[in-house]
């Protein structure tokens, strides 16, 4: 399953998958780092058809088989990966695991932590409660993953400005802009 040549990276996601879009883009053709495996709790994700559109193998885990450790773990050492990046997923990633990959399980998340993080605080839910607090700032937070919902350590961050004409809409569009641009060059430095 590895080759000798490459770093593996899983890629967990729930939604859409546009970050995982931006990281498989940034990697393609890369001699050192690649997507070796997209592992999704929903069986409706878009992330799905882009697995499958690059060709890249995929798994769709329920929550109960997340909790159970060797499920997870074999499926994880079969790929050899190196490091899990979350991208959108909703799940919280269980101590085990946090434990099997330390320091090799980063997140993104579309606001300036510690502000605007914890249980229930993603997707619109962000961005609207970015506006109606009148912030003039936004933008995006990576960071390793423990235990507990948006609070590893930081490994970047972000901005850009909240005008007040902006909608929930306009401040999404930014953060997935700089969340592309960035999320890609960041694993690649963790991996380099
Ligand atoms: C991103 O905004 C990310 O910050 C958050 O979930 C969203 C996923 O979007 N954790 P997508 O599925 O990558 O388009």
């Amino acid at each position: 399953m590895k080759d000798s040549t490459h770093k593996h990276i899983a890629i967990f996601a729930s939604g859409r998958g546009s970050n995982a879009q931006a990281i498989i883009d940034h990697f393609k053709g890369n001699t050192a780092i690649k997507v070796a495996l997209i592992v999704t709790n929903n069986k409706t994700a878009g992330v799905i058809q882009i697995a499958k559109d690059n060709r890249i193998p995929f798994d769709i885990i329920s929550p109960a088989e997340l909790k159970e450790e060797e499920t997870t773990l074999d499926l994880l050492e079969l790929y050899q990966i190196d490091l899990i990046v979350l991208a959108g997923f909703l799940l919280l990633i269980p101590a085990y695991l946090v434990k099997a990959y330390p320091n090799k399980i980063i997140n993104i998340h579309p606001a300036l932590l510690p502000k605007y993080g914890g249980k229930g605080m993603y997707g619109s839910k962000v961005h609207e409660t970015v506006l109606s607090n009148k912030e003039t700032e936004t933008g995006i937070t990576i960071h390793y993953v423990n235990e507990k919902y948006d609070e590893g350590e930081y490994i970047a961050q972000f901005r850009c400005h909240v005008e007040p004409s902006d909608s929930t809409e306009t401040i999404t569009a930014k953060v997935h802009k700089l969340e592309h641009e960035h999320y890609p060059k960041e694993i690649e430095k963790l991996l380099s």
